[in-house]
């Protein structure tokens, strides 16, 4: 007996949060025009932020999108990749403020950011309020005055920004994308080109594998940070020290608890973390600890006293030589693979930018596809 054709067939490599947004960005897309309505998205991916038959519930270092604490923080551009970044952040802000008003229970907050800069760039220096909002879609400029600063930082500015649970956040993406008719598959994929091998069916792959298959110019940033018990974490606090450190608290709201970090360690494959490295990393950190929960400084002690350690947390974020690919690669003519991995340490500020923009590519695949079929 013939087997019904199977419906048309758009797969999204990755689960992680571009792979989540791209393939929410996908389905608005289809759903928009009638000849495409019955054509569904499939999400395939070795890890999941929630239960999926078959998927493992523990992490791997290498799923950043579970660790990542996660805030928006700018960025000013200098390159022209830094450029098309600062324009996804910008989309993605946008994107956030409109879903925190729609679902304010899906794992987003708006706190004050603060940032501290021991030697600033002038492209810092010459920020305003003016140009950040336009830059970064973000408000509440202002620059902090110099009598205010820790010792050592030379610049320190605040401005309202979003912080993110990631899990939650991922989580509650992907109900949404099951809710509206999406399909999901546990697999680990050898190559990003074997969803054409599953039939004709599959009309388009979208690659946001994090850093799944091998591109030389890709390489992870370690990262060792500390989710506590914080609760009264009010603002997100980032400083970036003269000697290259850096100091950052990142509340994760819904009772999420709080990040304390961290570490930026590019091309080290260690995921044990280190207990010497916790220590100074809560030590590094007293000043805006105190700050964020609007603390006296040193009233709350990180010898583990007021402080409890949930977990020492090791990520890689999937960087890449270059910055992100996010483009369309074409094999035997017609298997078209959409490009959407790398995004290093700026994933979730980054990602409705980033899935629009792969909506707009699977947008020109598909009409492609309909061009050769009339042909
Ligand atoms: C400590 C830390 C802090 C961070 N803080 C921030 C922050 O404050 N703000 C911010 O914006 N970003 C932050 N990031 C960066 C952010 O986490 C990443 O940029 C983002 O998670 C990358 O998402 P992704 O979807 O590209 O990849 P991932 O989250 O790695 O997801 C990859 C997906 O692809 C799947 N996959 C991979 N290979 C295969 C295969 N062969 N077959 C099948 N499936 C496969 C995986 O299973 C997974 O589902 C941080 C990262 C770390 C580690
Ligand atoms: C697909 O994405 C991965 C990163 O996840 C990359 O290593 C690989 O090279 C990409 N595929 C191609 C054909 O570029
Ligand atoms: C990688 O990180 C671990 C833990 O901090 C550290 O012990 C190790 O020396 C680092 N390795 C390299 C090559 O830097
Ligand atoms: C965190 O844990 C410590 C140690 O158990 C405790 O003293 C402190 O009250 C806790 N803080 C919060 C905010 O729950
Ligand atoms: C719907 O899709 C068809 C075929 O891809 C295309 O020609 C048409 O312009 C699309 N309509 C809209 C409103 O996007």
């Amino acid at each position: 007996m013939p087997q019904t054709r199977p419906d048309s067939t758009i797969v999204v490599i990755g689960a992680g949060i571009i792979g989540l947004t791209s393939a929410l960005k996908t389905q608005q897309l289809l759903s928009e025009n009638a000849s495409t309505r019955s054509t569904k998205v499939l999400l395939v991916a070795r890890e999941w932020p929630t239960s999926i038959p078959g998927a493992p519930i523990h992490h791997s270092a290498d799923y950043a999108s579970m660790w990542a604490g996660a805030h928006v923080r700018p960025i000013p551009p200098t390159t022209p990749q830094m450029h098309r970044e600062a324009k996804w952040l910008k989309q993605t802000v946008a994107e956030f403020k409109r879903h925190l008003e729609s679902d304010p229970w899906v794992g987003l907050s708006q706190v004050t950011g603060v940032e501290y800069l021991g030697i600033p760039s002038p492209e810092y220096e010459s920020q305003t309020a003016q140009s950040y909002a336009s830059e970064t879609g973000l408000l509440g400029y202002k620059t902090l005055p110099a009598d205010d600063l820790p010792q050592g930082i030379h610049l320190g500015f605040e401005y309202q920004t979003y912080c993110i649970n990631s899990p939650l956040y991922c989580g509650n993406l992907l109900r949404k994308f099951i809710l509206q008719g999406g399909g999901t598959l546990q697999q680990d994929l050898r190559s990003e080109w074997e969803p054409y091998s599953w039939g004709s069916h599959v009309k388009a792959v979208v690659n946001a594998s994090g850093m799944g298959f091998g591109d030389p110019k890709c390489y992870p940033i370690r990262g060792q940070i500390v989710l506590t018990n914080l609760s009264t974490a009010t603002k997100t606090i980032t400083a970036q020290n003269s000697d290259d450190s850096w100091s950052f608290i990142i509340p994760r709201g819904f009772n999420g608890g709080t990040i304390v970090g961290g570490t930026k360690e590019p091309g080290n494959w260690s995921v044990e973390p280190s207990t010497a490295v916790r220590g100074q990393i809560l030590a590094a950190a007293e000043g805006i600890i105190s700050e964020s929960c609007n603390q006296p400084a040193g009233a709350q002690s990180v010898d583990g006293a007021d402080i409890q350690v949930i977990k020492d947390v090791v990520g890689r974020r999937p960087a890449r030589h270059g910055g992100m690919r996010v483009e369309t690669e074409v094999r035997d003519g017609n298997q078209h693979v959409v490009h959407a991995y790398g995004a290093g340490g700026r994933g979730y500020e980054v990602s409705w930018g980033v899935a629009s923009e792969v909506q707009q590519l699977v947008r020109e695949v598909l009409s492609l596809a309909t061009v050769k079929s009339k042909i």
